[in-house]
């Protein structure tokens, strides 16, 4: 079983379903609204557990009404939550429209995520003895670097979803082995993927495309599925992919394109994402 430590976000969704999305300057009724635990970093820390990883989470909660909650999913899933903060001042929080053909629009507000500006010794250990070390985008960028220098240190395998996508400085790429990005973000990062060893690209519906540091690519079919809501299937993909990594790249997509398929079958991001079970079930047909 890979141990995998997740260094990122978690926020409270506040969810709204409406057939179409509003253009600039109009309103719509919606349809439905749930408060639904998520965040970039949490997502892939349950999505790696569900899928059959040893899992701990280094992040941030607020002292707010979410916080308690936040925790909860996190531990009700088996993740390690002991390195967790409680920080004062309001958690992180996304509000997302989804709309009805299951395409989201998300604004994240970091609050407690954007005060992870520090790692202590406790989290630079967890860091140096896991196999794999899991960051995004959604925490201050100092933390990622130093969580990444640290584990490339001390051989743990770096893995970043650089998402939200944003440029990036060189010292933090080469000390990456795998970049995870979808379509969008790999147009916008360009060359600067080709000095990463390993990146995977995410193809929504038509599944994933793996390349290799020897320059060969491997493609993974898509997993045809009814569509209700994509939040939170690229996290889900990314988690899978990390619990799976040490099986080598072609297992490992094959874990990841089934159990992102399977996330977007439910609405809402932490409530779909599969188990083990699910996922094994939909591998073996
Ligand atoms: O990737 C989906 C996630 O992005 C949501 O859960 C939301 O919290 C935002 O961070």
């Amino acid at each position: 079983m890979a141990r995998i430590v997740v260094v990122g976000s978690i926020n409270m969704d506040l969810v709204t379903t409406v057939g179409r999305r509003p253009e600039p300057g109009e309103t719509v009724s919606g349809e439905s609204f749930a408060l639904v635990p998520g965040g970039k970093g949490s997502n892939q820390a349950i999505a790696a557990r569900r899928a059959g990883g040893s899992v701990g989470f280094i992040g941030a909660v607020g002292d707010d009404i979410f916080a308690d909650e936040l925790r909860g999913v996190l531990s009700d899933a088996g993740v390690e939550v002991s390195r967790l903060r409680r920080l004062s001042g309001a958690s992180g929080v996304a509000a997302i429209i989804v709309d009805s053909g299951g395409e989201n629009s998300i604004i994240v507000v970091g609050g407690a995520n954007a005060r992870m500006t520090a790692l202590d010794v406790g989290d630079l250990e967890a860091i140096a003895q896991a196999d794999v070390l899991l960051c995004q985008l959604e925490i201050p960028l100092p933390t990622v670097l130093r969580a990444a220098r640290h584990a490339r240190a001390n051989d743990t395998v770096v893995i970043l979803n650089p998402s939200p996508v944003r440029e990036l400085p060189d010292e933090l790429w080469a000390e990456i082995d795998i970049a995870v990005v979808n379509e969008g973000e790999a147009a916008q990062l360009g060359a600067v993927l080709d000095s990463v060893p390993h990146v995977i690209t995410t193809l929504g519906a038509d599944g994933a495309i793996y390349r290799g540091p020897d320059g060969i690519t491997l493609p993974q079919p898509g997993v045809r599925v009814e569509v209700v809501d994509t939040t939170g299937a690229g996290d889900t993909f990314t988690g899978a992919l990390a619990a799976h990594w040490h099986e080598g790249p072609e297992i490992a997509l094959a874990w990841a394109c089934t159990a992102g398929a399977l996330a977007t079958t439910k609405l809402g991001a932490s409530v779909s994402i599969p188990t083990q079970r699910e996922i094994e079930r939909l591998l073996s047909r």
